[in-house]
């Protein structure tokens, strides 16, 4: 079997996501296998950033797997002195099965899986989140059915991880991905040109607009994130300005002319700044199935991973 990672959403193909969805609808509704990592197998799982549900939902649900979660703060790891990634890369692989780690540059997690013996997990870097996009895909499944044909706009930063993530991973399920952001934050040509290849794979789409109206019209699925992503505090950009019109309120969400759109937000949310109250907790929103599931579709990647082994 082959070594695999899951570094960034295109890293699993069309029927290889859809087999992760499903596995991880089977964990929700307790026909998963209960031990996939009895041994228990051991999983790192490291974070240079904050994180509430990543690390909450990576540690239960390793627990829940029969493995054994190994969760620590990067600052107190020799990582943040003078070892190299690679060097840790090595030494990590000799006591745990899987590595899951929340950086900053994607060239980060690049290096330490390419030095790694055992799968990498990207649990958020600054140009993707694909753990997140998992559970966004098993949410909209479960609310509007098959993903492929399905129109999901996201609003607000298109240059940071989220959008980065809906639109590969978004392609990866054959949906059609919009993306509306302010001038100076469109997303990186790069990425469109990654999320382009596999639409053309999958029969999905992908557009760039300037007006979240025209954005959102016929969307079935809305998404918005933070205006600042962890990192971005000090980087002397005007991130709120520009992008009050981009703003997820009731009057943008009646604008896709839908009675049934959804609502995901990745959390944690700046309420009064790219989502209202109103919508957040509205009829809409699907934050919190979504926040759920990603538990359930972690649980299904490392199983799907550690069988490969
Ligand atoms: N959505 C998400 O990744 O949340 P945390 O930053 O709390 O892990
Ligand atoms: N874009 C946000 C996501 C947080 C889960 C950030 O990187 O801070």
């Amino acid at each position: 079997m082959t070594l695999r990672h899951f570094l960034r959403d295109d890293d699993l193909s069309p029927a290889e996501q859809l087999e992760i969805l499903e596995l991880a609808d089977d964990f929700k509704n307790g026909r998963g296998s209960p031990s996939p990592l009895a041994g228990p197998k051991s999983v790192a799982v490291i974070f240079e950033k904050t994180s509430t549900r990543t690390r909450l939902s990576f540690e239960t649900g390793i627990a829940q797997l029969g493995g054994h979660p190994v969760v620590v703060d990067a600052r107190t790891m020799q990582l943040g002195r003078e070892e190299t990634i690679e060097d840790t890369a090595r030494v990590l692989a000799r006591y745990v099965d899987v590595v899951v780690w929340r950086t900053f540059a994607q060239a980060r997690i690049d290096a330490m899986s390419s030095a790694s013996d055992v799968p990498v997990v990207n649990a958020l870097t600054n140009e993707f989140h694909p753990c997140q996009v998992l559970a966004d895909l098993q949410t909209v499944r479960e609310r509007h059915g098959p993903l492929p044909g399905l129109t999901l706009t996201y609003l607000g930063d298109g240059a940071n991880n989220m959008a980065h993530s809906l639109l590969v991973g978004g392609a990866t399920a054959g949906m059609n991905v919009r993306t509306a952001a302010p001038h100076g934050f469109a997303p990186e040509q790069w990425v469109l040109d990654a999320a382009r290849k596999r639409a053309a794979e999958t029969g999905g789409s992908v557009e760039v607009f300037d007006s979240p109206t025209e954005a959102v019209a016929g969307a079935d699925v809305v998404a918005t994130d933070s205006w600042t992503s962890m990192g971005q505090e000090n980087d002397g950009k005007d991130r709120v300005s520009p992008f009050r019109p981009f703003q997820l309120n009731a009057e943008l969400l009646a604008a896709t002319g839908k009675e049934e759109t959804s609502v995901l937000h990745c959390l944690p949310a700046h309420r009064g700044w790219e989502i209202t109250d109103e919508v957040l907790d509205g009829p809409s929103s699907a934050v919190f199935d979504e926040a759920e599931n990603r538990m359930h579709a972690q649980k299904a990647l490392l199983t799907w991973l550690v069988q490969r082994r």
